[in-house]
């Protein structure tokens, strides 16, 4: 594998493994303060970043040996309102940074699987977004998010309110691939 594609799995794999860390924590965090629903949501993606990472993990597989690993990555336990900025912030530059940075240099490189990983995280981590500034929306009002089941994909980590869709838009698993946060 060339090396640049390699070291961005790397860098993703640690910034995917710490923001499920982040997000169970912050989770806690939202529960403790009557947040019910953004707790589940927290938990929910947090879900959805271990299918990143260990996608990013697999597209590895023949790199092997031990890696200092810099990754973006988030610090500070707040608020539940600032954890959700917390959140927005570091979606927000997977989305517009980091993710098609990655993206493009695995084009370049002709790198398919990390190309495929890279896609579906920048794909699902767009809606995450959308999804933690509603949150923060409803916080800063002083109530819970109205929430029905949220539903993760265990491929791609596509996250939706709502049933499980019969095929997957960002990767196309059927429905037996979906966890359910309800
Ligand atoms: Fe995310
Ligand atoms: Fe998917």
């Amino acid at each position: 594998m060339h090396d640049m594609t390699a070291a961005n799995l790397r860098s993703g794999y640690g910034g995917e493994s710490m923001a499920y860390m982040r997000y169970m924590i912050w989770g806690d965090k939202a529960e403790e303060d009557g947040f019910l629903n953004v707790a589940r949501l927290f938990r929910a993606i947090a879900y959805a970043e271990t299918t990143h990472a260990a996608n990013h993990f697999r597209a590895l597989r023949d790199e092997v040996g031990p890696f200092l690993v810099p990754s973006m990555a988030g610090f500070g336990l707040g608020t539940t309102s600032q954890n959700l900025e917390g959140a927005i912030e570091g979606e927000t530059f997977e989305i517009d940074e980091m993710y098609p940075t990655y993206l493009e240099t695995a084009k370049q490189q002709k790198e398919r699987a990390a190309r495929l990983s890279f896609h579906y995280a920048l794909s699902a981590e767009k809606i995450h977004a959308d999804m933690y500034t509603k949150a923060k929306q409803a916080v800063e009002g002083g109530s819970d998010l109205e929430l029905g089941p949220v539903q993760v994909c265990d491929v791609c980590g596509y996250t939706a309110e709502g049933e499980i869709p019969d095929k997957c838009p960002i990767c196309a698993a059927k429905r037996d691939k979906f966890r359910t946060f309800g």
